[in-house]
């Protein structure tokens, strides 16, 4: 196989599964981490830069306002913990390389919790969403054009948080969802979302973080943009993606 030249490498691959990860540690710092090492260094041959996407689970959750890239990762999972030792490994092989924290993704390309909470809200009265966890949903369009000027080759590696503005609980984001779809004229049966308690989902093995919304001070600084609002992403996927989407699927 030929050898390919690049400028920049955007890693986004990752074992992101939160309780494999915590009953597979070894899968999770291999993928997680030793791959990410892997990638740092063949940048570092080559004279690329390596940016790298990781994840607001390096955090604890106890503070209670949006962490900065200062705030002390301290993870409670092994997610978090691989997902941090792959920072670290990577942040260790080149000053230029770049780690960009994402939370709460969702966009066109992939379903994800606002996809789940939109489509049973079409089937049933009843809808529930958790109450209790607090992050900041971001939307990978969104995501992609604030990346765009991180790419620049002048600009410093280290460590900077990538999200729409705000932050919500999963309730909050799915109550707000629901409420977009209704307002684009599709017709919900479940107007209301009500709150679930974390403690109550019995079926997480790996502890999940309870807040961890993500400042985007030093994003804005860097590349001359504020993230706008998760409100206004959010209406805009259902809007512009999600509803068009589910009328051509004639539903
Ligand atoms: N989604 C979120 O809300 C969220 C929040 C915070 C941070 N993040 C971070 O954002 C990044 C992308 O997450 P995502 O939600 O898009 O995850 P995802 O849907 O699970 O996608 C992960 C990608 O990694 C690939 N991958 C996994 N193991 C691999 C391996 N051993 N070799 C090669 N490729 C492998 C997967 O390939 P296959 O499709 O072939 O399996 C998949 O394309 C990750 O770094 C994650 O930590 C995501």
């Amino acid at each position: 196989m030929e050898p390919l030249e690049f400028d920049v490498l955007v890693n986004c691959a990752a074992q992101t599964n939160v309780d494999r990860c915590e009953t597979h540690p070894e899968e999770a710092f291999l993928i997680n981490s030793k791959a990410v090492a892997v990638l740092g260094r063949v940048c570092e041959e080559k004279g690329s830069r390596c940016i790298h996407i990781s994840t607001d689970y390096v955090f604890d959750g106890e503070k209670r306002a949006p962490y900065t890239e200062e705030d002390e990762a301290r993870p409670i999972s092994v997610y978090g913990a691989s997902k941090l030792a792959g920072e670290r490994e990577l942040l260790a092989i080149s000053s230029r390389h770049l780690v960009v924290r994402v939370a709460w993704v969702f966009g066109p390309d992939r379903p994800s919790f606002i996809d789940g909470i939109l489509n049973r809200a079409l089937e049933n009265e009843q809808v529930e969403a958790i109450g209790d966890k607090i992050s900041v949903p971001t939307f990978t369009l969104d995501a992609a054009r604030l990346l765009r000027p991180l790419l620049s080759e002048r600009l410093e590696g280290g460590i900077v948080h990538l999200a729409n503005q705000g932050e919500c609980t999963w309730q909050e984001y799915g109550q707000h969802a629901i409420n977009c779809a209704a307002a684009a004229g599709v017709k919900m049966k479940g107007r209301a979302v009500a709150p679930l308690k974390m403690a109550d989902l019995k079926a997480f093995i790996a502890k999940r973080p309870v807040y961890t919304a993500l400042s985007s001070g030093k994003l804005a600084n860097l590349g001359g943009v504020s993230p706008r609002p998760w409100k206004e992403a959010v209406e805009d996927y259902v809007r512009n993606y999600w509803a068009p989407r589910r009328q051509a699927s004639g539903i």
